[in-house]
């Protein structure tokens, strides 16, 4: 995901376009740049890092103009770098371009343009977009793009600009968003409204394959025949805090919602053809007879869940370890060992440590981690990305359900190299994957239910969580969400361990939270809860079995029933919507809780 912004105006267009970018900074932060047209050329300045780096070098030295794009950047093909971040030029310096998307078949088109003797400057997949551009332009912007945009596969929001016609920006789009913003003498064009509402509340919705045509006297729209069509722009209401979450109240809330989509990209990518299936298949070669999951935090207990999955479909010997404690540990591992590493960012202190420790020891290392060219994911042997996005909100949702869907497919991958389960069963497998999405849209439907539970707890002193096996792993992650968000006191224990000791800690309404997604363990699960209700506790009991419990204690959230591995990518997400809730009825300041960090960077 990248956000894109341009302004075709009367005054200087790179402070615009700056202002734009920092309100599409949620879309990707790892570099930043714009081109701004001045009397013949354009100047562009680019930076790796955040928009604040870009900024610093305009203050320093501004660009004059009254034209211009800019992109922030989330990469994907090439790592974040000066030369790797938009607006690119072709390599006679003539068009400009910016671009949010994959161009699928860059590969064909890079070959084929350095075969007419293109150079690239480039890693991206996005230059072959400009080098195109020039290649094709005979005197005609409008022309050239339609002919780009048919000669592209795969995602894009686009704007152009050409030396030779420089009055105008042509944008145009296809699976990711795009808009146009008219105001009297000027008119705009980005990834998302928050970036020009602060100038026009009238913005026109590029539909796919639609392209406009901006300059400061106003908008043309037209097909990909190049016949004109009408759009008429509408006024939008929302309040400029409003706008830059989609209309949620809060990054975490858009981050949960987005799951669906984001369970489908990762899974695409692991798939014949996707972003990650090199890596996957250079990983069939690797021989180990054990594995060590390694991570922090929400990584850690996704990697807790992973163990499941690779220990009951590979039998292989596997571990969830705790990077803070493995890096000291001097943990037995070796050359016959395979070091999962778990991370968000990519950047935490922790697991940067571990990587390098399983590194000297010999191990072999596979990163799994959502910022590309991240610390980790440039350390470890082997990297592969979970399709993410940016995340905002310092309490991961998306990140972990897209970490949960690639420790899946490398069990299943794995399971089947090892003769342990055959093609058919992985496919079926791989086709209960992709039902998640559906299922996470189905439980959507029953915000309204948690929401008006979760506003009978927020008083809770304490709320403890259990579950078994693979339950006890996503209990974990739901008393992690509860307590960074909502500030209560929470643990996790399998469910087994109560009788141990903590079940003197439940009185009369205490709180347990009671997963149950494995048939087999169910009955198990079901004696803990009346163990629980007949010392007082209150019980939310999330399951995806029949049981109704008799007592008025027991307030039942159904999940749909899928195979037991994949459960927790459901149970996450209502225990996410829970911990959301509880804390919005106390108020808490949900996206930065207090004394937490997004990335964690130090010990
Ligand atoms: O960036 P990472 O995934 O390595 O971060 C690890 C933890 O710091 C992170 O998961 C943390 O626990 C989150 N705040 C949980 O929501």
């Amino acid at each position: 995901m990248c956000g894109i912004m341009g302004f075709a105006g009367g005054g200087e267009a790179a402070p615009v376009i700056l202002d734009g970018l920092k309100r599409l900074e949620y879309r990707g932060y790892d570099s930043a740049g714009i081109a701004v047209y001045d009397g013949g050329r354009f100047c562009v300045v680019k930076r790796k890092g955040r928009l604040s780096v870009l900024e610093g070098e305009l203050q320093k030295a501004p660009v004059p103009g009254s034209i211009g794009i800019g992109h922030t950047r989330w990469a994907t093909h090439g790592e974040p770098s000066d030369a790797n971040s938009h607006p690119h030029l072709g390599s006679m310096s003539r068009i400009a371009i910016a671009h949010n998307g994959i161009v699928e078949n860059y590969k064909a088109l890079r070959e084929y343009l350095a075969g007419k003797g293109v150079a690239f400057s480039s890693d991206t997949d996005s230059e072959v977009v400009a080098q195109l551009a020039e290649h094709y332009y005979s005197g005609n912007l409008l022309e050239t793009v339609a002919k780009v945009i048919n000669a592209i596969e795969g995602s894009f929001a686009l704007e152009f600009m050409c030396l030779d016609e420089p009055d105008k920006i042509i944008a145009v789009k296809k699976y990711n968003p795009l808009i146009v913003g008219i105001a009297s003498g000027a008119t705009y064009v980005a990834s998302d409204v928050p970036a020009i509402l602060r100038h026009t509340r009238q913005v026109v919705y590029l539909a796919d394959r639609e392209i406009a045509v901006l300059t400061r006297d106003g908008a043309a729209f037209y097909n990909m025949d190049l016949e004109p069509i009408q759009k008429r722009p509408e006024t939008i209401s929302w309040s400029m805090d409003s706008a830059e979450k989609g209309g949620y109240e809060h990054f975490m809330y858009k981050e949960i919602m987005e799951q669906p989509r984001v369970i489908e990209d990762t899974l695409k990518s692991a798939m014949p053809g996707g972003s990650n299936e090199p890596v996957l298949d250079a990983l069939d070669a690797l021989r180990f007879d054990r594995i060590k999951i390694v991570a922090c935090g929400s990584a850690y207990n996704a990697g807790s869940v992973g163990r499941y999955a690779f220990e009951s479909l590979c039998r292989i010997p596997t571990e969830a370890d705790l990077a803070s404690e493995f890096r000291y540990r001097d943990a037995l591992i070796d050359e016959n060992t395979l070091v999962i590493l778990v991370s968000q960012s990519g950047e935490t202190a922790d697991t940067i440590a571990a990587t390098l420790e399983a590194k000297a020891k010999g191990a072999k290392t596979l990163a799994i981690v959502n910022v590309v060219g991240s610390t980790i994911a440039k350390e470890a042997d082997y990297t592969i990305y979970t399709m993410a996005g940016p995340e905002i909100a310092v309490a991961t949702t998306k990140a972990f359900s897209a970490q949960l869907i690639l420790l899946y497919m490398l069990a299943i991958r794995l399971a089947h190299r090892l003769g342990r389960i055959g093609r058919e069963e992985a496919g079926a497998m791989v086709a209960e994957i992709g039902t998640l999405p559906g299922h996470v849209r189905g439980i959507f439907g029953e915000v309204e239910k948690i929401q008006h539970y979760a506003a009978t707890c927020f008083n809770s002193k304490s709320i403890f969580f259990i579950g078994r096996n693979i339950d006890y792993a996503i209990a974990m992650e739901g008393s992690l969400k509860l307590k960074e968000i909502s500030y209560i006191h929470s643990e996790a224990y399998a469910g087994g361990e109560l009788k141990h000791g903590t079940i003197s800690l439940i009185e009369d309404n205490t709180l347990v939270v009671a997963i149950s997604c494995c048939d087999r363990l169910a009955p198990k699960t079901e004696s803990n809860v009346e163990q629980v209700i007949s010392r007082g506790a209150k019980v939310l009991y999330i399951t995806s079995g029949g049981i109704a419990f008799g007592s008025d204690k027991v307030f039942t959230l159904r999940e749909p029933r899928v195979g037991e591995l994949f459960a927790p990518s459901l149970s996450v997400v209502l225990l996410q919507l829970f911990s959301y809730y509880v804390a919005a009825n106390k108020g808490c300041d949900i996206d930065k809780p207090r004394n937490l960090a997004k990335s964690v960077t130090v010990e």
